[in-house]
């Protein structure tokens, strides 16, 4: 975790390899297949309470948000681990992030989400994005990968393209760094999260 906060530091956004291991992102894996089966998911939209609507041009992806409780156990699990990582970036940046939310995101075949930041207008409590891949045998031309703009607030210049293997996780400041899923040939999974300052 001390390296993600290193990262961070020096480049405004980080990445890590193993930032969740292997055993609990597979538990998460297959509790976001089983939920899928189920049919809990739902079709993701863009914006939030009245203004959401479903924009297929947008983005083309389900979600299902995180739940905690018994019947949840692996995202209980996440979610306390994420918690840890809350309180981190606290003590270091000094964030005063307050809590979390955070979904199971599938991009079927064909899946995308243009390039966005991660804030609604109005009240944005958003201030750090936390994405965990939970894709076990993801290869070069699956496609699906993150592409993540490096410089703060601009959509244009530098990028990474983050492959979305298993247990890589990355994270940065929601409102500053443009980012898009690019075109899945392969299904993807996901869970995408974010840490919130208190309602002023
Ligand atoms: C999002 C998002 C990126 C990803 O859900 O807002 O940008 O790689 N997800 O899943
Ligand atoms: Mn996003």
């Amino acid at each position: 975790m001390q390296a993600l906060l290193n990262d961070i530091d020096r480049n405004g956004w980080g990445m890590m390899l193993g930032g969740c291991e292997q055993g609990e992102s597979i538990r998460l894996r297959n509790e976001c297949e089983k939920a899928c089966q189920e049919g809990d998911f739902k079709q993701a939209g863009v914006g939030r309470a009245e203004r959401l609507k479903i924009d297929s041009e947008i983005r083309k992806d389900q979600i299902l948000w995180l739940l905690s409780g018994p019947l949840f156990p692996e995202q209980e699990a996440y979610q306390v681990k994420l918690d840890l990582l809350r309180l981190a970036l606290n003590q270091r940046f000094i964030l005063g992030l307050f809590d979390f939310e955070g979904h199971f995101a599938l991009y079927p075949e064909g899946g995308f989400y243009k390039p966005h930041l991660d804030c609604h207008g109005g009240s944005n409590r958003r201030v750090m994005t936390v994405i965990l891949y939970l894709n076990e045998n993801w290869k070069s031309g699956d496609g699906g990968e993150l592409k993540l703009w490096t410089t703060c607030g601009k959509k244009e210049g530098s990028f990474v393209l983050i492959e979305p293997r298993i247990g890589t996780l990355v994270c940065f400041p929601s409102a500053d760094y443009w980012h898009e899923v690019l075109p899945t040939v392969n299904s993807r999974m996901s869970i995408t999260g974010w840490f919130r300052q208190r309602q002023i």
